[in-house]
């Protein structure tokens, strides 16, 4: 935990309410960390005398951001799916390969297959690339193993990341991804064993349960019972739902209080009216929507309701093989029509809200402190310049830990 001072921010991103505009922009400004927090914020000039004692970084004009929140991953997997993208860009469908066996049921095989330890070798290279583009914290899912043991290595594996490196990982259990091959034709045994057999397992790993809520994968009804045993066992919910076909997803995310619905592609206007009541964070998942070639996310309507909205990676071997929250920033800007400002503040605030993270995407006394400084003097930059990677420095708890 370290003391610092940066100065020479051109441009900082707070996200505070209690300043102007959605970003809560301060030019000109200074930032002081003391043990790992931030400890005062303002312009530069307002810097007070004992501040200028810490240790100093020099932004030398560029724009500082809260570090990005990856609130939606799978992160942890074994092998790829190169040649069912190249299929896909063929004409199949996601749907289609899923249901002849392929898709996630390709990497269940694969991540069974692998051993602890080379489960952990690919993953954390994928994370030390996350965290090289940004990302300070990230969500990781189970739901390649669909049995105890591989469910269970997957949970161990973002705890070793967790230990391992700067970013912080927030794990979830989702045992109820799909119905494994060895249970098709006995849905209700597989919904059994995830309650009576995973959960109770998984519980001490995890902070939250998920279940992928779909056409080809869970019922709503299915659903309900699994996450109301999670909830027994202390694990708040958050669902994949609504993304293929109007599944009820949302509608049960509303009901159950859930602390995110995610994809939502298929959303009604009651869906929406829905959410919102019930407080639930949207996760939309655009770099899923360019990989499908489906339409984005309804992020505007979603947005202009006031549904609070986070975007995440969804890095997974099938649907978005994307490690870099700055090109989701981009595609949310580009083709799910957010404002720049808004995308950004959907990778850091709103990615705090959908882990429940208090002091985290925002930059104001007490909050941690996690920074991204851009190779950039404004946030825009971030959509305007799209695979470009222009963050020069990333520091975790006050410490400068990439650039
Ligand atoms: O979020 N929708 C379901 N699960 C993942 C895809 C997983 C996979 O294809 O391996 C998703 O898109
Ligand atoms: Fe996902």
């Amino acid at each position: 935990m370290t003391d610092l001072v940066l100065t020479g921010i051109g441009q900082l991103v707070t996200n505070d309410p209690q300043r102007d505009g959605l970003l809560g922009l301060v030019d000109e400004a200074a930032v002081a960390i003391k043990a790992g927090r931030v400890a005062w914020v303002g312009p530069e000039r307002e810097l007070l005398r004992e501040l200028r004692d810490l240790p100093e970084l020099d932004c030398a004009g560029r724009s500082v951001l809260p570090g990005f929140i990856d609130a939606h991953t799978h992160l942890a997997f074994a092998g790829n799916r190169a040649e069912e993208f190249a299929r896909r860009l063929r004409g199949e469908t996601y749907e289609e390969i899923l249901a002849a066996g392929g898709g996630i049921h390709a990497t269940v095989e694969a991540t069974r297959a692998t051993d602890s330890m080379r489960l952990l070798d690919s993953s954390i290279q994928r994370a030390k690339r996350m965290l090289g583009y940004g990302t300070t914290t990230v969500e990781i899912k189970s739901g390649y193993g669909l049995e105890t043991e591989t469910e269970i290595n997957q949970l161990e594996v973002a705890a070793a990341i967790d230990d391992e490196l700067a970013i912080d990982v927030v794990p979830t259990f989702l045992g109820a991804h799909v119905i494994p091959k060895e249970f098709i034709g006995d849905r209700a045994g597989y919904v059994r064993l995830v309650i009576d057999e995973m959960l109770p397992a998984a519980a001490p790993l995890a902070k939250y349960c998920d279940v992928f809520c779909d056409e080809g994968a869970f019922t709503v009804d299915e659903a309900r019972e699994i996450l109301a045993a999670a909830s027994g066992h202390g694990l708040r919910a958050r669902m994949h739902a609504n993304q293929l076909g109007h599944s009820g997803g949302a509608a049960l995310a509303a009901e159950l209080g859930a602390v995110t619905a995610d994809h939502l592609d298929n959303i009604t206007s009651d869906d929406v009216a829905a959410l919102k009541a019930a407080g639930t964070v949207a996760v939309l998942l655009p770099t899923v929507s360019l990989s499908l070639r489906l339409p984005a996310p309804p992020a505007r309507r979603l947005w202009d309701a006031g549904v609070p909205v986070a975007i995440a990676t969804d890095c997974n071997p099938g649907t978005s093989y994307v490690e870099n929250m700055q090109l989701v920033i981009a595609i949310a800007s580009l083709e799910a029509a957010l404002s720049p400002e808004e995308a950004v503040w959907a990778a850091t605030r709103g990615g705090a809200m959908a882990i429940e993270a208090e002091d985290k995407g925002v930059i104001k006394p007490g909050a941690v402190a996690d920074f991204v400084v851009l190779e950039a003097d404004s946030y825009v930059e971030i959509p305007y310049r799209p695979g470009t990677d222009l963050v020069r420095i990333v520091i975790k708890n006050g410490k400068v830990v990439a650039g």
